[in-house]
């Protein structure tokens, strides 16, 4: 008799939370969610946005996210099973950007429309099918804004030029290789400084993979060699950033002294808008996650409901592309972007 009661009581449980998840799914779209891994800040800001964006439509959609662990065989694997349980769309942020093709090909023979973000797949495979787009940031423009902040610091500071020798000797922190925002944002960071008059010497380069921690170990060992010689720190992204600022402060850097140097970063995270509020980070971009999420939520929904993304207003840059623009953020507009 225990026993069925026991029983009875889980069935009457199962009913009661299949009932209220049914009441909840009703017309829900079934939305896949890749991400490279879930463990990146940045990344982990876009997927807030997403479930916000989520949360403010009544939760049109189950969204489903899937953890890369920076593995494309393991995000190949979760769309695999998307794609088997009959998803109506898919918003994937490629472990690899070169691996699109197999993605795309496989979603296309199941008519599963794919919004890009993030990672760029190459041109000739986002025109390999009408149903896939692409949201993200355009990375020059965010090398652009860290070369032109540099070079400020550079024309107001004198001192900034510590040897005096009229060239900014700078160390750079890329992301990790091959990803458009690291290749970008290196290249487009020091031609800003050079195009404002300003002569450039690279004293080290290398990438800390996106990680707070490998910005911090690169940094240590520079300063190692290159001591004082650093007049400038850029990196891909806050998180590298914030690394090389531990480091820059465990020698003295950004205390009371008053030994000061410019460290600038892509992304506006939290913690590193804190750390332009307490004099530390100099400068860095805002890589609007709030508005790359709620695009990617955006477009992706459309698709799955069979509806024109084209009607959203949004701009579709040759018909796939839709771009969210960087911001400059430094000590002056902060606030602004807390
Ligand atoms: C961000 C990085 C992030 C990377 C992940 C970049 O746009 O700036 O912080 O780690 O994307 O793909």
């Amino acid at each position: 008799m225990k026993k069925l009661v026991l029983v009875m009581t889980i069935i009457s449980f199962v009913f009661i939370a299949c009932g209220e998840k049914t009441e909840e799914v009703a017309d829900q779209s079934k939305v896949g969610v890749a991400l490279y891994k879930f463990d990146d800040t940045f990344i982990s800001t876009v997927r807030a946005a997403i479930e916000k964006q989520n949360d403010d439509n009544g939760k049109m959609a189950a969204l489903n996210f899937a953890d890369g662990q920076g593995q494309q065989a393991t995000q190949n694997d979760s769309i695999d099973t998307f794609i088997a349980q009959g998803y109506n769309a898919l918003s994937v942020n490629m472990v690899d950007r070169t691996s699109a093709p197999v993605i795309i090909e496989k979603a296309k023979a199941a008519g599963i429309p794919i919004v890009f973000f993030n990672r760029e797949p190459v041109e000739a495979d986002m025109k390999s099918w009408d149903k896939i787009y692409y949201v993200g940031a355009k990375a020059e423009e965010s090398g652009r804004i860290q070369g032109e902040a540099a070079a400020k610091y550079f024309k107001e500071n004198p001192t900034a030029d510590r040897n005096g020798d009229g060239i900014m000797q700078y160390v750079m922190l890329t992301g990790e290789p091959g990803h458009q925002d690291a290749l970008l944002r290196t290249e487009y960071s020091t031609n800003a400084v050079i195009a404002a008059g300003i002569k450039i010497e690279e004293l080290a380069q290398d990438t800390g993979m996106w990680q707070r921690v490998n910005g911090q170990e690169k940094m240590d060992a520079w300063l190692a060699v290159h001591g004082d010689k650093i007049e400038v720190v850029f990196a891909n992204n806050d998180d590298m950033a914030l690394g090389a600022i531990e480091a820059l402060r465990a020698q003295g850097y950004f205390g009371e002294g008053g030994k000061y140097i410019p460290v600038i970063g892509v992304d506006a995270t939290a913690p590193a808008i804190d750390s332009i509020a307490n004099g530390l980070l100099y400068a860095t971009v805002l890589n609007d996650s709030k508005g790359q999420g709620k695009a990617i939520y955006d477009i992706t929904m459309a698709l799955a409901k069979n509806e024109d993304p084209k009607t959203l207003p949004y701009t579709f840059d040759n018909g796939q592309y839709v771009w969210i623009d960087y911001v400059p953020v430094t000590a002056e507009n902060y606030e602004d972007f807390k």
